[in-house]
């Protein structure tokens, strides 16, 4: 059973593994098993993902947005401090491409305040945080995905892992209401998972890649998101869904690779690292170690343009996080952001781009060269 293989993985029991069609889905299970209500507040970095905003609404919650430092991508401490207030039901603590929380100063203030903390580690599975695996005791849950470019990738999937038992009771009970993916949904994914890696090793990547997009976009091909999710806050039509087989297969055969994959992430993470140090190029600062080093953060003077001669030149550009609230750049206040209140995520998102860390030699050297020869095309301070 994949929950076995995923408790011996972790170090934990099977009980403390929950299983989903998504990661997002996991989170808004949590959310429920935690008995978010309506008025009560979450607080989540303002440099997520679209629809961890929409796991919080769909409870008819509030998600309240923190700033983030530049130099790590995480919670600016003020910023937290002062967002807490009667309200608040609890803190999402966000790994961001691999890079983990700062656990102490956010345990320190849920002490302080007796409010409960969730990690959103969707990018970061295989984290080493004090020789262990498994999240920090204080945090209540976190929630993991398997989402195209994830440390591992089941094209969708999500996971949660609770050590608080009468918390994971309650997020079973939940998770025993989902619908089972369809045959469609399964054969679906079942395809994706194949085709993929080819288009991944294409030299036509971009263009496969922005095609993937539209056609999921439409709802030709099944997509991380569908089109609803990213223009409304209703919860869409079919969104609470249980991890298919396909899934569990893919997810199963091929966590024995995992920690290999993160040591070259980790290495090719530092290769980058020293490129950009010697460049005097704007970097985070931040320690590999223990990281899943999922993407390596890059920031250019003028996207639009960068993109264009980056793709010409073969190189693979991740677009997290386009946005505070990735992907969506207009109407904010849906989502009840406001521009303007979270200034340095606005700026960081309107220059970051990330390299992929699991490239081919040849890949990296080609990467590396790039930078090298198109340094005024970076920012050497933000
Ligand atoms: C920061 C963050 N949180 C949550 C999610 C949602 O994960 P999933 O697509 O598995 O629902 C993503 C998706 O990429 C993400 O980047």
């Amino acid at each position: 059973m994949l929950e076995n293989k995923l408790g011996n993985y972790f170090e934990c029991s099977p009980n403390n593994v929950h299983l989903f069609w998504k990661g997002r889905v996991g989170l808004y299970s949590i959310l429920g098993a935690l008995g978010l209500k309506e008025g009560e507040e979450v607080i989540i970095p303002a440099f997520t993902c679209v629809v961890v905003a929409n796991a919080i609404i769909y409870h008819g919650a509030k998600p309240v947005y923190v700033d983030i430092n530049k130099n790590n991508l995480q919670f600016d401490r003020k910023a937290l401090v002062q967002a807490v207030n009667p309200k608040t039901k609890l803190i999402i603590a966000q790994n961001t491409f691999g890079i983990p929380p700062d656990y102490e100063t956010i345990e320190a203030l849920c002490k302080k305040h007796d409010i409960s903390c969730i990690e959103d580690c969707t990018h970061g599975m295989g984290t080493v945080y004090k020789g262990s695996k498994m999240p920090p005791l204080f945090i209540k849950a976190s929630f993991y995905s398997f989402q195209w470019n994830k440390p591992l990738s089941a094209g969708l999937g999500g996971l949660v892992i609770c050590r608080d038992s009468s918390l994971g009771k309650q997020i079973e009970i939940f998770a025993k209401q989902l619908s089972r993916p369809s045959f469609f949904d399964s054969f679906s994914l079942g395809i994706l998972l194949r085709v993929r890696p080819l288009m991944n090793a294409s030299v036509l990547y971009p263009v496969l890649l922005s095609l993937f997009r539209s056609l999921s976009a439409r709802g030709l091909v099944l997509g991380s998101s569908k089109s609803s999710e990213l223009t409304g806050t209703e919860m869409p039509e079919g969104y609470l869904k249980s991890m298919s087989a396909v899934q569990k297969r893919w997810i199963s055969s091929s966590l024995s690779l995992l920690d290999e994959t993160i040591k070259k992430r980790q290495i090719n993470f530092k290769r980058f690292d020293s490129v950009f140090a010697s460049l005097n190029l704007q970097k985070l600062e931040v320690d590999t170690l223990g990281h899943s080093a999922l993407k390596y953060p890059i920031f250019v003077k003028d996207k639009l343009a960068f993109r264009k001669i980056a793709e010409r030149k073969g190189i693979k550009l991740g677009d997290w996080m386009n946005s505070p609230i990735h992907p969506v750049e207009y109407d904010w206040e849906k989502w009840h952001y406001f521009k303007g209140t979270c200034k340095k995520a606005e700026l960081l998102a309107a220059h970051i781009f990330n390299l992929q860390t699991d490239l081919s030699e040849s890949e990296m050297k080609r990467t590396i060269s790039f930078v090298q020869e198109n340094r005024s095309l970076f920012v050497s301070d933000l």
